[in-house]
């Protein structure tokens, strides 16, 4: 079972958003200038700014509602925890039941105020979900011409084997944590599970949460010092766009989701779209994150 839907090559995540400060008109002009620079789609969540993220952009959107059908937007439901927008909620937790999956994309839809999504995540797999529930929450928004392509986040092969054994359509993506300093999914089988698929998988916090630019931590010196070594090789020296395309080169067709909310260090990923790391430079960076030689 194959989409025909393809990820883009890069995502705009928007996690952050509410550090980056800014009023509708200039959410709209740098989600504008995203678009400029190639890259489409967003990537949201409905517990993102607790709960508010959403509807920041939903105001950004309002200004200029014939974006919508530039754009491909990518919503996550199912954390739940204390927030001002749901006062009755006094703990944290996952909520994978039919009724809760259908609301939350139903409320992501009117807080965007764009008609449709085109894909969901289920964010965190329960440990107590009921498959059953997932499968007829996805028929029902399918059906209805409320969400287009479905996927999961944060879930092992085994997880997201079982899901899918469930549901009528393929599930579009796992959206993972992969960086050079969160290496796990190389080795822990799930890439080697989503290439068997032939699943794109979408890549969380690809450069560490910024960690990657911290002085102190001693992986980010070394992996700092392959990539830039690397680098003189391309003629670029901006960690961030040497970061991107180790993620970018591997065969897994791994999409990133950037963070940051400034433009020029957008614009820095999408230059790493013309960089191809080789095998043997792919394993430098992997070895120094590792901080010991392959065997
Ligand atoms: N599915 C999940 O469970 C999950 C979990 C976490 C995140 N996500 C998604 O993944 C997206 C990306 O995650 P992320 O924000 O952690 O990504 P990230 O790109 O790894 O980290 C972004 C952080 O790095 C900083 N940064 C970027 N370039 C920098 C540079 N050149 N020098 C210094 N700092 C730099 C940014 O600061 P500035 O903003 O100042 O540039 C920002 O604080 C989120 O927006 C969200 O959509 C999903």
């Amino acid at each position: 079972m194959k989409t025909a839907f393809q990820l883009d090559r890069l995502v705009h995540g928007y996690w952050r958003l509410k550090q980056w400060n800014l009023t509708p008109q200039q959410l709209l002009q740098l989600t504008e200038q995203v678009i400029e620079l190639g890259i489409r789609t967003f990537d949201h969540a409905a517990c993102y700014g607790s709960f508010t993220n959403e509807e920041a952009f939903g105001q950004a959107l309002k200004l200029k509602p014939s974006l919508r059908h530039e754009i491909t937007l990518i919503t996550k439901c199912g954390i739940l925890f204390p927030s001002q927008e749901f006062p009755t909620i006094d703990s944290h937790y996952y909520d994978n039941s039919y009724e809760h999956i259908v609301a939350s994309a139903e409320r992501s839809i009117a807080k965007m105020q764009c008609d449709y999504l085109d894909v969901l995540l289920i964010h965190r797999l329960s440990p107590c979900v009921d498959p059953e529930q997932v499968a007829k929450a996805f028929e029902h928004l399918h059906s209805s011409g409320k969400v287009r392509y479905f996927g999961v986040s944060n879930y092992t092969p085994s997880k997201f084997s079982m899901l899918q054994s469930y549901l009528d359509q393929p599930l579009l993506t796992n959206q993972i944590e992969i960086s050079p300093l969160h290496l796990a999914p190389f080795d822990d089988g799930t890439l080697d599970y989503l290439m068997e698929k032939r699943i794109r998988p979408m890549a969380w916090s690809p450069l560490a949460g910024g960690e990657l630019f911290n002085k102190d931590n001693p992986a980010g010196v070394r992996v700092r010092k392959a990539l830039l070594d690397i680098g003189q090789r391309f003629n670029e020296t901006h960690l961030d766009t040497l970061a991107y395309a180790w993620l970018l080169s591997h065969p897994a067709k791994i999409t990133p989701v950037i963070g940051s909310g400034e433009l020029r260090r957008i614009q820095r990923a999408v230059d790493a779209l013309s960089i191809q790391f080789s095998e043997q430079d792919w394993i430098e960076v992997y070895k120094a994150a590792q901080g010991h030689d392959i065997p």
